[in-house]
């Protein structure tokens, strides 16, 4: 459930109308809602509360400050994988001790930062990466908590860009040399073994995948033990699929169950990883119809949003809904083509969607909250979209739309 109603036939994100947003802040525009954010973090945070655990909210899904702000006063953790990502945590008042560090490729000045701080977990996804750890970590003096991330080859059913849990993706330590790495992990100096890492991927609809990872993960923490290696934590990883139109992921509530049933009275904590199950339907991309372009083969609606702001319908093929912001529209009826000003085929963010639409008109893409705003770029040098954030009856502008100067930022003419 989200906080993106109609009322009395406008198209309102808690309290208010998004026509109002676009009037003050223009389009395209990303919109987000404080309150739908705030239930998916708790629908987390409430279901495993039985145990011991950390909900570390995946910070690539979206990093705007506010959002991080919103979900840091909440308590969260968070899943970062770049020193940007950290900084940004840190700005947003996030908690060093509640942050797990991911990635395959971390620098050394990206580990000494962190050890400065002070984080939670390091997720090491190769031998050669915990040999850095450990020579960063003792040059500095100080211990790395650490947890192998591990691939345990389950399906995970999923897009192949998004899943990560197969042998033949470059993620994580093969659940077949996990035990000797951790062997070598307590052996090298610098390094404290705090848990087990895994995540097999993302948009996940099923429940069965993330199980089977756990049984492997599960046999190899009993290999370990026998080996006197012991851990704090078990990290699931992210992946909870979220409804783009008819797909019926398992609840917060019932992934909990089931992983806990799994885990009977084993006495380590559970960290997850949600990035797109906190923030996909927390947001929208609001966008305003540039032209309509009748063909003898197809209906085309070109609005002012593009592949550069949203680029998950051209890379995946994803299908997100765009729904009128006036309810009840009335304009020329067609099955349009939803495109963007981009010079690309591959430009378009809906096809064959029934609308009436007039020129001018303003739509949603809705479900845009995650994997939105974080994967825009400037293609076509197009200035970045605004940021709103609504909270009841206020929005804030939470980032500005970038400006034409924005875009040769940095640049510099030869002599
Ligand atoms: N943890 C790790 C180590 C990850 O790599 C990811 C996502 C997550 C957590 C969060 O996964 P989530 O709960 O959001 O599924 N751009 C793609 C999704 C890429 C996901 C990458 N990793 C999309 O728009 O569908």
């Amino acid at each position: 459930m989200d906080h993106f109603n109609y009322k009395n036939g406008q198209l309102c994100a808690e309290d208010i109308p998004l026509r109002e947003i676009a009037a003050a802040h223009g389009t395209p525009c990303y919109i987000y809602s404080r309150a739908t954010l705030e239930r998916h973090w708790h629908a987390f945070d409430d279901a495993f509360a039985e145990q011991p655990h950390l909900v570390c909210y995946a910070v690539k899904a979206n990093s705007n400050l506010a959002i991080l702000d919103v979900l840091a006063r909440l308590g969260s953790g968070f899943d970062i994988v770049s020193i940007g990502e950290l900084e940004r945590v840190i700005k947003a008042g996030g908690k060093a001790g509640r942050i797990v560090f991911s990635g395959v490729g971390k620098r050394p000045e990206e580990m000494q930062r962190a050890l400065e701080l002070g984080i939670r977990c390091f997720n090491i996804e190769s031998e050669a990466e915990l040999e850095r750890l450990s020579q960063v970590a003792t040059a500095m003096g100080v211990e790395a908590p650490v947890a192998l991330r591990v691939n345990p080859d389950v399906d995970a059913g999923t897009h192949p860009y998004i899943s990560t849990g197969l042998k033949e993706n470059k993620f994580g330590i093969p659940i077949g040399e996990a035990l000797a790495l951790y062997e070598k992990a307590a052996d090298l100096p610098g390094l404290k073994i705090s848990g087990i890492d895994c995540h097999i991927g993302s948009q996940l609809t099923e429940l069965s995948p993330f199980l089977d990872a756990l049984d492997r993960l599960l046999l190899l923490v009993d290999r370990l033990a026998e080996k006197g290696i012991s851990i704090d934590h078990l990290d699931l990883g992210g992946g909870l699929g979220v409804t783009y139109r008819d797909e019926t992921p398992p609840s917060p509530a019932e992934y909990a169950r089931a992983v806990s049933q799994k885990l009977a009275d084993r006495p380590f904590g559970i960290f997850i990883e949600p990035g797109r199950a906190i923030a996909a339907n927390a947001g929208v991309l609001l966008t305003r119809v540039e032209y309509l372009k009748p063909t003898q083969e197809k209906d085309f609606a070109i609005v002012d949003a593009a592949m550069n702001d949203l680029i998950r319908p051209s890379l995946y093929q994803a299908w997100q809904a765009i729904i009128p912001v006036e309810q009840n529209a009335t304009g020329r009826d067609g099955s349009y083509d939803i495109v963007g000003p981009v010079c690309e085929t591959g430009d378009f963010l809906g096809k064959d969607r029934e609308l009436s639409l007039s020129p001018g008109d303003l739509l949603a893409v809705r479900s845009s909250g995650a994997y939105g705003f974080t994967m825009a770029s400037n293609y076509n040098s197009r200035p970045r979209a605004a940021e709103v954030m609504v909270d009841g009856n206020q929005a804030y502008l939470v980032r500005e739309r970038e400006t034409l100067a924005d875009l040769y930022r940095g640049e510099h003419l030869i002599p």
